[in-house]
This record gives C-alpha cells, structure tokens and sequence, in this order.
C-alpha cells in the first residue's frame, strides 16, 4: 500500500488522473475534431459523491495525488465547492487541477485557500487571434486574466503549452519571458498522436527540437532528474542567468512508460491504465453501489492491465478531451 496500487511490468501506481466532465468550452485543434465530440449526459457520470467515494477508496488502496481534469473541470458546477469538501476530509492528499484558465478568476481566491498541490493552466498562445484559432472557441484576455488571479493567490500555477509546428513554434521567447514576468513555470509539450483526426504528423515539434529552438540555448542547462514519485513526464531545464526554470515533457520521443505512476479515470467511471489505449474497465455500478470491494478489485485488476509502452498498443479512436491529458 506504501508504494501504490501495483501494476504490470513492476511499477506502482499512486497518481490518478480523475476527469469530473468530458465536456468544454474549447475546441482545441490538437485535442478534438472540429464538429465537437458527442458529450455525456449528467446520468452518465460521476456524481461528486461518487468522486468522494472513489478518492477515499484510492487513497485506502496507497494514491498519494489525485489530478482533477476535463473536457473542462470549471464547466461542471460546484466543482469548486466539490474540492472544498474533498480536501477537508482527504487532508493528506495532494490534489491538483489542469484547466483551460478561462472560468477561473471568480474562484481563484478560494482555489487558492485550498493549498492544492498544482494548478495547471493551458496557454498555447499570446497572439488573441492565433489563440482563437487553435482554440475556436477560446478567448485569450479571459485566460490571461484567469492566470494572473489563479497567480495572486497561488503558488501552484503551472503553465502547459502544446508546442504545434506551424501554429506557435515561433512563440517560443514570448512565452518564456510570460511565464518568467508572472513567475510561473512553463511545461512545453509535444503533440501526442491520440486521435487520428487531429493529428498532424508534420506539426509534430520533438522536445530535442524544443530545446534546440530555445532562445539564448546555451544559457539553458538541463537540471538532474528529480526522484520524486510525482515528477511524471517533465524534465526540467534551468536558464543560469535569470534562473527561471522551464519543463520539458516529451510525452512522444522519449516517453516515461517505464516509470509511469498513472492511472486515469473518465468521468464515466472507466478506469483507463493507459493514455493511448481506450480499454479501460468501468467502475460505475461498484461505485453507485459503494460497494468497496468491487471497486478496490476492479481497480487492481485494471492496474495490472497496464501495457509496457504505449507504442505497442494500437491507437483506437480516442479524444483526449474524454481522457483529461
Ligand atoms: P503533475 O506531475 O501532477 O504536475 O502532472 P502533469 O504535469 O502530468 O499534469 P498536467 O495535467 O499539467 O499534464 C501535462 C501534460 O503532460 C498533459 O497534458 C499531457 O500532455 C502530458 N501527460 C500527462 N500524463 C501523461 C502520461 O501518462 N503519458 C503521456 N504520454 N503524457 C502525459
Ligand atoms: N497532445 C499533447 N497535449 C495535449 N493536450 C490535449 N491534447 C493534446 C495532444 N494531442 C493537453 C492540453 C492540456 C492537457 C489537458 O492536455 O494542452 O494541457
Ligand atoms: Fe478543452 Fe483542454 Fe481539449 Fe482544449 S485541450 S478542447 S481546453 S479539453
């Protein structure tokens, strides 16, 4: 229990990615097809209670961090309210968030009480237009603004950009001198092929290509791998001048299959082992029927279900919006 949940191929598992909602108010181009993806009804998901439920019964099987996402976790209402209440009778789990930064301003003081563990705000963009572009629906000002609320009242925040060739490779210094006047730290990631219909092999940017591409590059000096369980994908690069520091997660070229501690959790209660493959094993009825049990054994088996690498799993229709990243 110390370690985790344990999982194929000697690894443990003590992080959970829980998606509260498949739905949101972006249509990312490297995340969903344009049409929208078919969304499911509020019967079909998870009650917060039901969230509670499972969060007690993983923290009992050894999950030391729980990261809450979408589609977009500030659409569900009460969401907010709903992680007052779990980390009031969870104390000792690190929680943390990934959102797309557009309806947070009016919690940010309360998210901010929370202590969470981690804010992750997505910004591919600082160009208005551009940024609606690769959004279609988002509104930049929105999202800047939600960033420097979350920023006054939390030390947490961490910026993600999905590094697209073509789209915003060109963004690169403006970006890192952002996240270093809001002093947040910047994760760039690769474009992960989930979904064929919004891949895009040919804007694939490589997180050697990222690092090469780095203004001032020699400035930037790779930082010793951390050990902590939780470090997930990212390495880190440090700028010796200003010291400002910048994640790196190469979610593709060098992926991080045989140390990953993850497992994810849709908002309707399939239990997913891996990112890139949509089997998974639902949860749903041993939750309605808080039944712990069915839930800890069904949770184990999935655990053991995990592939070595996801490139040996075929890629199935997958939108990652389902998933939460
Ligand atoms: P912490 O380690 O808790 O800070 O989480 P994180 O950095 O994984 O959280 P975040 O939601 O900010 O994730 C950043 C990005 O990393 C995600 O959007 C994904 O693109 C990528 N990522 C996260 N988990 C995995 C994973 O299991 N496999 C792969 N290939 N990429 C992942
Ligand atoms: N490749 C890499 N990251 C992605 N995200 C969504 N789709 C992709 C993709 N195809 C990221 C978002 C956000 C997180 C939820 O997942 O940028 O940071
Ligand atoms: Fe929404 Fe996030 Fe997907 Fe963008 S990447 S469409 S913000 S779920």
């Amino acid at each position: 229990m110390e370690r985790g949940i344990e999982s194929s191929f000697g690894r443990y598992l003590n992080y959970v990615r829980i998606s509260v909602t498949d739905r949101c108010n972006f249509r990312c181009r490297y995340c969903m097809p344009s049409r929208g993806v078919p969304t499911l009804s509020h019967e079909e998901i998870m009650s917060y209670e039901d969230i509670l439920f499972l969060a007690k019964t993983l923290s009992s099987m050894g999950v030391k961090r729980l990261r809450f996402t979408g589609g977009e976790p500030f659409v569900r209402k009460d969401f907010v309210p709903f992680l007052e209440r779990l980390k009031s009778e969870l104390p000792d789990l690190a929680v943390a968030v990934t959102t797309n930064g557009s309806l947070v301003k009016p919690w940010a003081n309360r998210l901010g009480n929370l202590g969470l563990d981690g804010i992750s705000v997505s910004l591919d963009s600082l160009k208005p237009d551009r940024f609606r572009n690769i959004t279609r629906l988002g509104d930049l000002g929105s999202v800047i603004e939600g960033i420097e609320a979350l920023v006054d009242s939390s030390n947490a925040v961490k910026l993600n950009t999905v590094m697209v060739k073509g789209f915003n490779d060109d963004e690169l210094p403006d970006l890192i001198d952002f996240a270093r006047e809001k002093g947040v730290l910047l994760r760039l990631i690769e474009f992960m092929p989930l979904d064929s219909e919004v891949w895009l092999e040919n804007a694939f940017v490589s997180v050697d290509d990222m690092i090469d591409g780095l203004p001032d590059g020699e400035l930037w000096i790779p930082e010793r791998p951390s050990d902590s369980v939780t470090s997930g994908p990212s390495v880190y690069y440090r700028n010796r001048t200003t010291g400002q520091r910048l994640g790196l997660i190469a979610a593709v070229s060098h992926h991080f299959c045989d140390r990953c501690n993850r497992l994810r959790i849709t908002s309707d209660g399939e239990v997913r082992p891996c990112l890139f493959d949509v089997r998974g094993r639902s949860v749903m009825s041993a939750l309605r029927d808080r039944c712990s049990e069915a839930l800890v054994e069904t949770i184990a088996v999935a655990a053991l279900d995990k592939p070595e690498c996801w490139t040996k799993v075929a890629r199935g229709e997958s939108h990652m919006s389902r998933i939460g990243g």
